[in-house]
């Protein structure tokens, strides 16, 4: 936190990130994004104070983690935006900040808007605390009628997981570039979601990893025919049956879905 600064609470969550991004040079970070086939990691990212609130939402949180075991897919903890909204929402605050949501779209070359309330996805948390916890390869496939963009950020890592990736795979004119981070707490790693394949690598005994996922979109609305399998891979895969259909949540016309890490 710069000095004369204030801890980021609703509007000044916002105000935190336009002070922060401002001293961003965007030219040479949108160009690197676009190298690197739509994918970008910064390892100092957050400002300090935020990502000190990131930890305090993670306490915040522990009780409510829904442990979930794909075989041969992913072991791990999660905790959905629907819990966030009741337990953290300096989260959801954060994933709404008008600066960051504009920053993103530049990045990306197109408007990026929030994902609509009753997608489980939106933003989330994904907890790697038990040996062997991961993800395996995927794609955060979007099932929507827009493109869908994945932006972690890290929060805690005390661990040895490293998010693997493969670059340009989706090009067949560009060789695949396989890379890898340990993102530490405070940095960023952004990517359209059809276009950067990852895992994350299996957690150890004794270790402890959390990762911020926020997912936004170009296009909010969703086919009618992927909402019960999305709603019903979200609550198999990630957060329980009663945290995507449970607690008399009103349902909207557009669904969640997918594979985030
Ligand atoms: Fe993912």
């Amino acid at each position: 936190m710069l000095p004369g600064e204030t801890a980021p609470s609703g509007r000044s969550a916002d105000r935190a990130m336009a002070r922060r991004l401002s001293q961003l040079d965007r030219g040479p970070l949108r160009g690197e994004f676009l190298s690197q086939g739509s994918f970008l990691y910064m390892e100092e990212f957050l400002p300090a104070d935020a990502t000190a609130r990131l930890v305090a939402a993670v306490a915040a949180v522990e009780g409510a983690v829904n442990r979930n075991y794909l075989p041969g897919h992913k072991q791990g903890g999660s905790v959905s935006r629907h819990t966030i909204d009741e337990l953290a929402p300096f989260i959801a605050e954060l994933y709404r900040s008008p600066a960051l949501t504009a920053w993103l779209g530049e990045l990306a070359g197109e408007r990026l808007q929030a994902s609509p309330p009753d997608d489980a996805h939106a933003y989330a948390l994904y907890f790697y605390t038990r040996a062997g916890d991961h993800i395996g390869w995927h794609y955060d496939t979007s099932y929507y009628r827009g493109r869908r963009y994945t932006l972690l950020l890290g929060v805690i890592d005390e661990s040895s997981c490293r998010l693997e990736y493969e670059l340009h795979t989706r090009e067949p004119e560009v060789p695949n570039l396989p890379g890898s981070v340990q993102y530490p707490p405070g940095s960023l790693v952004f990517f359209d979601g059809d276009k950067l394949k990852h895992r994350v690598t299996p957690a150890r005994a004794g270790e402890r990893r959390v990762s911020l996922t926020f997912e936004y979109v170009t296009d909010p609305r969703m086919h009618a025919g992927w909402r019960l399998i999305s709603n019903m891979k979200d609550a198999v895969a990630y957060f329980g049956l009663r945290q995507v259909f449970g607690r008399g949540r009103k349902r909207s016309a557009s669904p969640s879905r997918s594979d985030a890490t």
